[in-house]
């Protein structure tokens, strides 16, 4: 268990969708248990003895952490969309469209996830490279095997991300050497995975299953029932799916379910759509289909690297309609391997540059996202998608402290606790930028060398 810890510096988290919020001399205290029991900003350096001795907290001095400055804390990033067995393929398949890209790229890959051995080497090198980059929750779609599925929530749980964890399920359209014999196969199969990783975290604290129909295309009628009726069973458990992704992927989808006229009358029809839903891309969404996923409360992981890369037709979600709609469970996936890079920094990167592209397009209708708004995406916004917007997401007293550490300026030296050291620093501070100023240009220049420290539930993950 981690020791108690407080920090006493400065904290960037949102407040509301649209508001980044800056606490300067802030006090962050952090218990045994990773919870955030205390948070009081303005407190000078000169007071921060006496304001922590008459709390009683029973602190030992190295447990205290100075930030200095240019230092800053934030959330932890949510990866509401990634594939972990594509780890090692990203940026592979430029110029495919997204079905000639599973065809000829990615199903090859997935299926080497049989071998056990494979597949522990690469989760543990994909956990570990997306805890650097700050990624504190993910929601993973594994392979379509179970015996994998099970190792990479091991993985999560030993190296202490908090992650969903999904097999992957396709009983058709796909290759033979990489698909499931048959729906009730596959429906046993994902039964096995979620009493394992039930069995290994029984409170969810940690790992969590998520039923993980790839995409209607590679799901018979008998498979997308049996996984409603799952659901239906375990009406907590997530669910998560590639929705509305590309206008090819969705005609196909409609010649194979002839009797929908859209995804959401399809998913809905089979029991997929509910609160804990999680819907990748939803880039090309009719107004009645924005207004049922309102209604549903399902939420939206937008993937714009991926979308604008191996999607198919440059096309990401409308994220301006969905918050004039006042649609507010929306997260940043990376969806790598389709998407090219595992940061939620450029993930962050490329919703600006999509959302400019919306803005053009829509000759100034659909205003272009803001860094407020992206970063609320990339960390309470995802929390929320993830069903822990309660627990994690923003600094609050009663939260669980899922953080990075951000450290701005060059510096040689570790700090007093070790924590950092020389970040090879990229963000182009200059004296007298103002807390704001820096964090922009972190936000739009910085990468995973400027995150000195993450942590998880107050577990030190990296650094
Ligand atoms: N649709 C079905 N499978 C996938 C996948 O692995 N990546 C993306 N981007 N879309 C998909
Ligand atoms: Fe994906």
């Amino acid at each position: 268990m981690p020791s108690p810890v407080a920090f006493h510096g400065t904290l960037i988290h949102s407040v509301t969708i649209s508001e980044v919020e800056i606490l300067e001399n802030t006090l962050l205290v952090v218990d045994g248990n990773g919870l955030i029991v205390h948070l009081e900003p303005g407190i000078s350096p000169e007071s921060l003895n006496s304001r922590l001795a008459s709390f009683r907290l029973n602190l030992s001095p190295s447990s205290i952490h100075h930030l200095r400055h240019g230092d800053f804390l934030i959330p932890g990033f949510i990866d509401t969309h990634n594939h972990a067995p594509q780890w090692n393929q990203r940026g592979l398949g430029r110029g495919l469209q997204i079905l000639d890209w599973l065809d000829q790229i990615t199903f090859k890959n997935e299926s080497k996830f049989a071998d056990t051995t494979h597949a522990a080497r690469v989760y543990e090198k994909c956990v570990s490279g997306m805890l650097k980059q700050g990624v504190t929750t993910a929601s993973y779609y594994a392979s379509l095997h179970g015996p994998a599925t099970n190792i990479l929530a091991d993985t999560c749980l030993r190296k202490g991300q908090r992650a969903l964890i999904g097999k992957c399920n396709m009983d058709r359209n796909s290759p033979s050497f990489y698909i499931e014999p048959s729906a009730q196969d596959s429906l046993d199969a994902t039964r096995d995975v979620i009493s394992h990783i039930q069995s290994i975290d029984p409170t969810g604290a940690t790992v969590r299953p998520v039923i993980t129909p790839r995409f209607a295309i590679s799901c018979t009628d008998e498979l997308l029932s049996g996984l409603g009726d799952l659901a239906r069973a375990h009406p907590t458990l997530p669910i998560q799916t590639h929705f509305n992704e590309a206008q090819s992927e969705i005609d196909a989808t409609l010649s194979l379910f002839p009797q929908f006229t859209n995804e959401v009358d399809l998913y809905k029809h089979f029991n997929l759509l509910t609160r804990h839903t999680i819907l990748a891309h939803c880039c090309h969404m009719t107004p009645s289909e924005i207004t049922s996923l309102q209604t549903l409360d399902c939420g939206i992981a937008h993937c714009p690297i991926a979308n604008t890369t191996v999607g198919g037709g440059f096309m990401a979600a409308p994220i301006r309609t969905f918050l004039n709609a006042g649609i507010t469970k929306i997260g940043l996936g990376t969806d790598s391997g389709g998407g090219f890079s595992s940061s939620i920094l450029d993930a962050m990167r490329q919703a600006f540059i999509v959302s400019n592209a919306r803005e053009m397009m829509s000759d100034g209708k659909e205003k272009a996202v803001s860094i407020d708004e992206a970063f609320y995406m990339a960390t309470w916004g995802g929390a929320k998608v993830c069903g822990i917007g309660e627990k994690v997401g923003r600094f609050e007293v009663g939260k669980e402290f899922d953080a990075i550490l951000v450290r701005t300026e060059e510096d040689s030296e570790p700090d007093e606790h070790g924590l950092g050291g020389d970040v090879g620093v990229m963000t182009p501070v200059e004296e007298g930028d103002s807390v704001r100023t820096v964090f922009e240009k972190f936000i739009m220049s910085g990468d995973d060398r400027n995150f000195a420290t993450v942590w998880v539930k107050g577990r030190q993950v990296k650094g």
